[in-house]
């Protein structure tokens, strides 16, 4: 299907990868500013961004936008819903990957409509690879359709996570417990640590679940949509509705649930 607003979504993004790619060979000399502590920002995730926003804009100068290095623009409020469209931008998801030249970071872009999303897009520059969905059309890696694996059990599975850090470390604890658990159960476990791939991965049955602590809107916006439209589940820690902001659980129909299982009995107060 022919989606005019995920045709720019495409663009933008290939563009941004692009100039992030040829910032790479100079990786180590960028001048990178602490955003606090161990939150880092570089040049490229400031052009990239600008870059994405000026791209959509031309196309459609009437929508908001909530990006991460410049936040709501122009009264563009994420949650008062007064825009029709806001795009959500990680300009460069993996921005400590790609400071150290570890080779795991991405552009996402996502659309919501009146609060709902439409579509999204995840460029991964290193690998070429696309990752794409737009509402009730399914999700795609370039032109090929993807599906959650058919994986129905923690037995076998392959999770991804973020670790609690920043101010998240205040949840090491509970985290840790819930990591054990998974240890156990799961084939195994990855932090690759760009979240907007490992969203797309279990869109594309690379990964089979996933969950982490305190995420933002531009981190989830396009991944929770490819999940949706690949066939998976995403929610709270609790199963609730994920609002694009916070705590994430996502997978296949069962292996989330079955994350929620190991999840639940670690839940402090402020993590329910
Ligand atoms: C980060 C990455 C990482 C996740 C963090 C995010 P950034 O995004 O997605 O995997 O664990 O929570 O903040 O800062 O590199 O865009
Ligand atoms: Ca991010
Ligand atoms: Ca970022």
């Amino acid at each position: 299907m022919q989606h005019p607003m995920l045709n720019i979504a495409v663009r933008a993004a290939r563009r941004a990868g692009d100039l992030i790619m040829r910032s790479m060979n100079r990786v180590h000399q960028l001048e990178v500013r602490s955003k606090e502590r161990n939150d880092f920002v570089t040049e490229v995730d400031l052009r990239a961004e600008q870059d994405i926003i000026d791209t959509i804009r031309v196309a459609f100068p009437d929508h908001g936008f909530l990006a991460e290095e410049s936040g709501h623009t122009d009264g563009a409020k994420y949650t008062d819903g007064k825009d029709e469209f806001v795009w959500i931008i990680d300009p460069l998801d993996g921005t400590t990957n790609f400071i150290h030249g570890f080779p795991q970071f991405a552009v996402s872009i996502g659309l919501q409509r009146r609060g709902k999303l439409e579509c999204g897009v995840i460029y991964d520059p290193l690998k070429q690879e696309l990752f794409t969905a737009a509402r009730g059309d399914g999700a795609r890696l370039d032109d090929r359709r993807i599906r959650v694996s058919k994986q129905i059990s923690l037995e076998g599975a392959l999770i991804g996570t973020g670790f609690p850090f920043r101010s998240n470390i205040q949840w090491l604890d509970p985290y840790m417990a819930m990591f054990r658990e998974v240890t156990k159960q799961a084939a195994g476990i990855r932090r690759p640590g760009a979240a907007s791939l490992d969203l797309a991965y279990i869109a594309a049955g690379r990964l089979d679940g996933f969950w982490e602590m305190g995420l933002s809107p531009w981190d989830t916006a396009a991944g929770t949509l490819l999940i949706i439209e690949a066939g998976g589940r995403v929610g709270t820690l609790t199963g609730d509705d994920y609002q694009q902001q916070g705590n994430l659980v996502a997978g296949t129909p069962k292996v989330y649930e079955a994350l929620l299982a190991i999840i639940a009995p670690h839940l402090s107060a402020d993590l329910q």
